[in-house]
């Protein structure tokens, strides 16, 4: 791959998307963009860049989205979910017993794996959470995998990976060589396209963020840019949840990891509605 090729294309997926493609990173863009100069009809990666040069925005997205790396899995590090199931979910129904509404997010959600992990949780709690609503949003900037997600069908191979049997028995269903997860589970979770670069106003206040395994692709400046816009989506007694390689120290201010619970995070000042078990 030409330089110059490289340079326009790493740039441009940097301004769009945060991602950062160092320069030992060449061929994974070759591997991943060539299946996009065919879709457009191109010859190559030149020819692919001269259109990116020449801000063709159809194609800087497709660019964009097959330069995101979508590994995702069911309860993905099982603490973060037995967590949220054992104190925080316990903490939120006292605090919250008033308004009897939780609303969680999950940024950079992939093809579901996270908030269906969260909402089939929700559902086996049963009868304990009567009366009360839950808003879980899932965003991500591929709408490939959002669309993915919606569909919510997952290969053998997907749902041996972190997915509970007796889960996988009572909540899915065969349908060809896939497993489809049961439609009442699938509407517990509204999908979005979302840019964690762009202000995240519009989708309103969460209680609970999970922001797990994206900012891990980012620059600092970056990471800290959307961790403060996270923050101020928060009430005082809410949490954040990041990937086991990610962290809030030495990037922002804003939050503080909650004693005792790893990958865990609350704002400054505040004060996080958990329950010890
Ligand atoms: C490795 S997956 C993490 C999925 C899930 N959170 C987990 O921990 O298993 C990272 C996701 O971040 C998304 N992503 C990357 N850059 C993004 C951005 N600027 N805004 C929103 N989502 C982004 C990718 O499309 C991808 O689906």
């Amino acid at each position: 791959m030409r330089v110059e090729d490289f340079d326009i294309l790493s740039k441009t997926v940097r301004e769009r998307s945060g991602l950062v493609l160092s320069k030992d990173k060449s061929y994974l863009l070759e591997t991943r963009l060539m299946p996009v100069a065919r879709k457009h009809g191109l010859q190559g990666l030149e020819e692919l860049s001269d259109r990116v040069r020449k801000r063709d925005e159809g194609l800087i997205g497709d660019v964009t989205e097959a330069m995101t790396t979508n590994e995702s899995l069911f309860f993905r590090d099982n603490k973060p979910f037995d967590q949220f199931k054992s104190v925080v979910l316990p903490g939120l129904m006292q605090a919250r017993a008033a308004q009897k509404r939780i609303r969680i997010w999950s940024a950079a959600c992939s093809s579901g794996q996270e908030p269906y992990s969260l909402s089939m949780l929700i559902k086996e709690e049963g009868a304990k959470l009567a009366g009360w609503s839950f808003d879980i949003i899932a965003t991500d900037i591929s709408m490939e995998m959002i669309n993915k997600a919606k569909a919510g069908l997952y290969t053998q191979f997907e749902v041996q990976r972190g997915l509970p049997i007796t889960l996988l028995i009572k909540y899915f269903k065969q349908n060809g060589d896939k497993w489809q997860l049961d439609p009442a589970v699938r509407s517990m979770v509204q999908y979005k396209y979302f840019n964690l670069l762009e202000s995240a106003r519009t989708l309103g206040q969460f209680d609970i963020v999970f922001c797990r395994n994206v900012l891990i692709y980012f620059d600092q400046e970056t990471k800290g840019k959307v961790l403060d816009g996270i923050a101020e989506m928060m009430p005082p007694d809410g949490m954040l949840y990041l990937g086991g390689a990610e962290t809030v120290l030495g990037i922002t201010e804003k939050f503080a990891p909650v004693p005792g619970h790893r990958g865990m995070y609350q704002l400054k000042g505040g004060s996080p509605a958990i329950v010890e078990g």
